[in-house]
């Protein structure tokens, strides 16, 4: 069975997750706030490392300077108190009516300006908390209608924007990198850059390139019936995994936010495989909602459930590759010949196309008889996923 979290495990939470008091677009909220400190020390007992914040779940959006000061002096005092990290800071774009067209990307360009300046004010505070990654969700941009937008220079204004905000971190000396994290829909109707592809696509436009990358959050992958697995992998793969928002999802529908693990298990199984064998080190971060239906208890008791399911699979993900079976199942399927160049090495284009073995030669019908086996590799993981073997 699966060790107790620890802060080695870098297990993060957002304030608004567990302080979610479950009030949605049908009825009312069913549990009571949750003081910031409070969340502080129970995710610490729990064996959390990390928390994380929009500026307004800190702070009430209006707040005067001696609120402010009252709101972040209890914070950190909790945290000195635990010894919890913040290793991410955010922004709320969403929620105040002024955002109800976007934040960087309003049609009104008084509101991006009063946008960019509410992210810069939070970046301050991202600083001084020792925040290392800025986090940029961006709910609120985008349109219900195709009339209402123009995507081009909206995708300008988005560009201008993060580019702004990365001037700002680097004449600041903050150091900080930012994370655009994708969703397809959910509050509007179709939102900017909805996938991890239309993100790294974007990044690669920015001035800062390098400074930004990407906060992929499993359910809104799979909201847009993509494979949550192979998007991480491109993230890993270009270099621009910056953090992570894991959950559980039940396919296209509403953004349900679940326990991670408590949508689809198998793609969590192949997904914390990939997190632990594929060289992310980043904060594993949790962005669920407790159900509406629980107490205060069951807050906590989902709080942890995430961490647990965490480290279950982990377990058996670690048994998987273990398993002599499973290695000598990935190399009859032939899993481990990808990783070698198609050309041998230094063979020229000439001297590939003089192969006769690589086509004229080739027994075409004989390789394409071969089966793969995947169905085998498939059943091994689920073996080991059940708790079945090993
Ligand atoms: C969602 C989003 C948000 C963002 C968060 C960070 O579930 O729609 O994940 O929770 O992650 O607001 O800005
Ligand atoms: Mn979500
Ligand atoms: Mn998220």
């Amino acid at each position: 069975m699966a060790d107790k979290p620890t802060r080695e495990d870098r297990f993060s939470f957002g304030l608004w997750t567990v302080g979610w008091r479950a009030n949605d677009p049908f009825g009312d909220a069913t549990r009571a706030a949750l003081d910031p400190a409070e969340a502080v020390r129970r995710l610490s007992e729990l064996g959390a490392w990390g928390i994380t914040f929009h500026d307004d779940d800190l702070i009430p959006f209006g707040s005067d300077a001696a609120a402010r000061d009252g709101h972040i002096g209890r914070f950190k005092q909790a945290l000195e108190e635990t010894g919890l990290v913040v290793p991410m800071v955010t922004t709320n774009l969403f929620g105040h009516p002024i955002f109800k067209d976007g934040a960087l990307t309003s049609n009104d360009r008084s509101v991006r300006r009063f946008a960019l300046r509410k992210v810069m004010r939070n970046m301050d505070l991202a600083a001084e908390l020792g925040a290392s990654t800025y986090v940029l969700w961006g709910g609120r941009e985008g349109s219900e209608t195709d009339a209402a937008k123009d995507v081009a220079a909206a995708l300008d204004r988005y560009r201008e924007g993060v580019d702004t905000l990365a001037q700002y971190s680097i004449d600041q000396g903050y150091g900080l990198r930012f994370a655009i994290e994708p969703k397809p829909n959910e509050p509007r109707g179709d939102i900017l850059l909805p996938t991890i592809g239309h993100v790294l696509s974007f990044v690669s436009t920015l001035e800062h390139h390098e400074l930004v990358g990407v906060n992929p959050e499993v359910g809104h992958e799979q909201m847009a019936g993509l494979n949550f697995v192979h998007g991480i992998g491109q993230a890993l793969w270009q270099g621009k995994l910056f953090h992570i928002d894991l959950n559980g999802q039940k396919g296209p529908r509403y953004d349900q936010d679940l326990v991670f693990g408590h949508g689809d298990l198998l793609s969590a199984f192949f997904l914390v495989d990939l997190l632990e064998h594929g060289g992310y080190d980043g904060p594993r971060h949790f962005d669920y909602k407790p159900l509406r239906t629980e107490d205060t208890d069951g807050v906590w008791a989902s709080a942890a459930a995430n961490m647990r399911t965490y480290l279950l699979l982990k377990e058996r993900a670690a048994a998987f590759r273990a398993d002599p079976e499973v290695q000598a199942a990935l190399e009859a399927s032939r899993v481990p010949e990808l990783s070698q160049p198609t050309l041998a090495p230094g063979e020229s284009v000439a001297a590939f196309r003089a192969d006769r073995t690589a086509f004229e030669d080739f027994d075409v019908e004989a390789v394409a008889r071969r089966g793969y086996g995947y169905v085998d590799l498939a059943q091994l993981a689920l073996e080991h996923l059940v708790g079945a073997r090993g």
